[in-house]
């Protein structure tokens, strides 16, 4: 007789009752399947196709070139991965701005395309009619405020966003705007910690930080937190592993065993 093991998913919900009974959410990124199948195996929470895939798995060195048809690509590999993960996608740059229609179908072909459960977008006031028309269609959303890698452009420079009272107030209403709009979390990014600490007392939804203080979970890119990617150190960042080092040790062991003919052996050959 085999014995089922009952897999509890996470799902949005889950994450607004975590909120209530005051346990951390724990959310990472990831874009592939033997990578997401590594983390749902983990017990992580949230899995955060983000599209920081442009920059750590495309090359590119912001995160507006992706497109919607990648991001698809990413996303159903990491579908395929996950049991238990809520997986969250984001919908990249130039697929929601321009109107709340194309905001929709975007939305549609990833749900429909991937099997994620929910998108997340970048944007409070400014993107208000997509987030409407896309949760009017059942599709969940979770916003992100603060710094918003979409527009560096605008900005200039990656540096803490909301220092000042004037962006922190427009943070604060765009923050009660996305819960009131009916976003199930926030993630705010590089704000101050006292700011992010705020809203997130404010309101019910579960606000997610990222170089954002203790709030009700954390999200990291996987490839800068497990020490791949080794130019980024912001100071939030905390790495848990040098995995580039062990990479690349293992490599150069490789190369030698291949040039000394010490591989394959007798035992690893027909
Ligand atoms: O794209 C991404 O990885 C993100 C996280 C940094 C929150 O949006």
């Amino acid at each position: 007789m085999s014995v089922h093991k009952e897999v509890r998913k996470i799902t949005t919900h889950v994450l607004l009752e975590m909120k209530r009974n005051k346990k951390k959410i724990a959310m990472l990124t990831a874009y592939d399947y033997s990578m997401a199948k590594i983390l749902d195996s983990t017990g992580i929470d949230v899995i955060l196709v983000g599209d920081s895939a442009s920059n750590v798995m495309a090359g590119y060195e912001s995160t507006l070139p992706i497109t919607l048809d990648m991001m698809i690509y990413h996303a159903a590999s990491v579908v395929r991965g996950v049991n238990r993960a809520l997986v969250v996608v984001d919908l990249p740059f130039g697929t929601y701005q321009s109107n709340s229609k194309l905001a929709l179908s975007s939305a549609i072909r990833i749900m429909k395309e991937t099997g994620a459960a929910a998108v997340k977008i970048e944007g409070g006031e400014e993107v208000k009619d997509s987030v409407k028309r896309i949760l009017s269609a059942g599709i969940p959303v979770m916003g992100h405020l603060g710094l918003m890698p979409q527009s560096i452009h605008k900005f200039g420079t990656y540096v803490v966003r909301a220092k000042e009272e004037e962006e922190a107030s427009k943070l604060i209403s765009d923050a009660h705007l996305l819960e009131d709009l009916g976003c199930f979390a926030i993630v705010l990014e590089k704000i101050p910690a006292s700011l992010a600490s705020q809203i997130a007392s404010e309101i019910k939804i579960p606000i997610i930080g990222i170089g954002a203080g203790s709030v009700d979970g954390q999200v990291l890119v996987l490839h800068d937190m497990l020490g791949i990617t080794q130019e980024f150190s912001p100071r939030f960042l905390r790495r848990y592993a040098s995995l580039d080092k062990i990479i690349g040790d293992a490599v150069v062991k490789y190369i030698e065993d291949v040039k000394n003919c010490d591989f394959p052996d007798k035992t690893e050959q027909y």
